[in-house]
């Protein structure tokens, strides 16, 4: 059986690459995919196949596919364009006889309103249409996406526009170990699975990074215009800034929570708490 990873040369899908190898998958049945092979050229030291395949282009991604039998797709990084690309990925999955496709998407990507969701929901129904035996991991935000403005937040506090919102992150090498787990199990087809950990407000994240590093941080709940306003300010490019703006309010109405019990399953074990995450990254 062959596994096909897309996205190998960024975080998540590297990191499922070397779950799927340290699951005791050949390293000659990982197939690492990415625009960029050169990124991949340590896994091909150690016997993984890496081919590449770019979103954009159809005819490499036809011939990255061919006699695989099972993939990851890792969703992309280039707002407004990622139902198409993820579409293009489906339709060769699709010519190229795959059984099954595992696709990495956001939570509550079918109802929620925040920009991010609107392309995962695209995905979503692309999948469904395309008669692909498919699995749904509806995963949370990364703990990583906290835990890496640490600096920032004992420096300025921290700011947001999630109000009392709980937000269900997880920390990303579970996220890929998850995705790995269902990727090579059975009975997981047509399944839509919340992979998220125990949810926390910014509040609680305020207090947690008090407690552990013993400052004094607090969370200033700001307007969604002037998260995004703080976010330009910073340096982060506008589609992103303003997509960071709306995930964070609709957070507030509850987009980003997730029960945290079918990552439990598919891990075997609790996951990894914000606490647990902010004290070992400190
Ligand atoms: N849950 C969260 O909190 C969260 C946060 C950020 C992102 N995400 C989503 O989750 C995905 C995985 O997260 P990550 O941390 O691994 O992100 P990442 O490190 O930025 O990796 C993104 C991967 O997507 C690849 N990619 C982008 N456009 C592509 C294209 N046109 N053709 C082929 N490959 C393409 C990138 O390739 P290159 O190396 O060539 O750029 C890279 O391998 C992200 O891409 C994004 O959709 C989720």
């Amino acid at each position: 059986m062959k596994y096909a990873v897309t996205g190998a040369t960024g975080h998540l899908g590297r990191l499922a690459v070397e779950a799927l190898l340290e699951r005791g998958v050949a390293p000659a049945d990982v197939v690492a995919l990415g625009r960029d092979t050169a990124k991949l050229d340590d896994l091909a030291d150690r016997g993984v196949q890496v081919r590449r395949a770019d979103y954009d282009d159809r005819a490499s991604l036809d011939a990255a596919l061919a006699g695989v039998d099972r993939v990851l797709l890792v969703s992309g990084t280039e707002f407004g364009r990622r139902v198409e690309q993820h579409t293009a990925v489906i339709e060769a999955a699709r010519a190229a006889g795959v059984a099954l496709l595992v696709y990495t998407s956001s939570p509550n990507a079918d109802t929620a309103s925040y920009t991010i969701a609107q392309e995962h929901r695209g995905t979503e129904q692309a999948l469904a249409a395309s008669g692909l035996p498919h699995v749904v991991l509806r995963n949370g935000w990364y703990l990583e996406n906290y835990t890496a403005q640490l600096p920032v937040y004992l420096e300025h506090g921290i700011v947001g526009a999630a109000g009392d919102g709980r937000i269900a992150a997880a920390a990303r090498p579970e996220l890929a170990e998850a995705a790995t787990v269902v990727l090579i199990g059975e009975g997981y087809a047509g399944q839509v699975l919340d992979l998220g950990g125990p949810a926390f407000t910014l509040t609680e994240l305020a207090a947690e990074v008090s407690a552990a590093s013993g400052r004094d941080v607090t969370y200033t709940d700001l307007p969604e215009a002037q998260l995004v306003e703080v976010l330009l300010g910073a340096g982060v490019p506008e589609p992103m800034a303003k997509a960071l703006g709306d995930s964070d309010a609709d957070a507030a109405r509850g987009a980003l929570y997730l029960e945290p019990t079918d990552l439990e399953k598919v891990l075997g074990r609790p996951a990894t708490t914000m606490p647990e995450a902010v004290r070992a990254a400190l």
